[in-house]
């Protein structure tokens, strides 16, 4: 059940146990991966109320507890797609006169969402930037950034490119955000670089870490979120 103050919060699923079918020709990491869906009460909130992703929850309770996402704010949403968080900032922050408000931009497509506007694109493309502030047609108050590099398994590697987008989606932010506007970016669970650290300590007034509930436990994912910025 949807708590309509908390809406990141739902009803237990305590009970639940649901088994994969058995499947001889399977990898154990897939059985292991259905099993955690099957039996993931995100994944069935999404189901139900329609969300683009399971990741929608994250934004949901980061907005929560931070109170970023407001009626009549901007929002560029980098590594969008499939358009999870591209729901909830479009349904916290509505539209202006019609205007679609949150515009993002992903690798891959993202599919249709009321009051929003993607592209696809590399956002480490200084054009591909360009092109989502001349669609929003202002500086954005709101840059949020979910972005993930396909993951290699080997621990370093996959640092390095998380290290990089959060880079590039920090970047991005610092030319282009409003003054007191937000930054908020996934990054690995051990938390931001030290050198992207200190540049949103610089260019922000407030840094914090967190980890929203429907991050899972055992992921290395984490979010680092940037407050009151202060321009350049
Ligand atoms: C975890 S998904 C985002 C989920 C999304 N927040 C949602 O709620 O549906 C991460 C996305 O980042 C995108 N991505 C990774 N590198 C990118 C880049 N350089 N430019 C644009 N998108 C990128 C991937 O293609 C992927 O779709």
């Amino acid at each position: 059940m949807v708590n309509e103050n908390n809406p990141g919060s739902f009803g237990s699923s305590r009970g639940l146990s649901k088994k994969p079918k058995k499947d001889k020709t399977r990898k154990s990491s897939s059985t292991r991966w259905i099993g955690r869906q099957l039996n993931d009460p995100y994944v069935l909130e999404t189901q139900k109320r329609g969300y683009k992703s399971r990741a929608a929850f994250k934004l949901l309770q980061i907005n929560e507890k931070y109170k970023f996402l407001h009626q009549g704010l901007t929002v560029v949403d980098l590594g969008c797609a499939p358009g999870g968080w591209l729901q909830i900032a479009s349904q916290e922050v509505g539209s202006i006169g019609g205007k679609e408000t949150v515009v993002g931009v992903d690798l891959l497509p993202t599919d249709d969402i009321a009051g929003c506007i993607s592209i696809l694109g590399d956002i480490s493309e200084k054009s591909i930037g360009d092109k989502l502030i001349n669609i929003l047609g202002c500086k954005p108050n709101i840059v949020l950034s979910d972005m993930a590099a396909n993951t290699t398994g080997h621990r370093k590697t996959d640092h390095i490119r998380t290290t990089y987008l959060v880079e590039t989606a920090l970047d991005f932010a610092i030319e282009n955000l409003e003054k007191n506007g937000v930054f908020l970016a996934k990054c690995f669970k051990g938390g931001a670089e030290i050198e992207s650290l200190s540049l949103m300590r610089k260019y922000f007034t407030k840094v914090n870490h967190i980890k929203p509930d429907a991050s899972r436990k055992e992921s290395v994912e984490g979010y680092v979120i940037a407050l009151g910025f202060k321009g350049i």
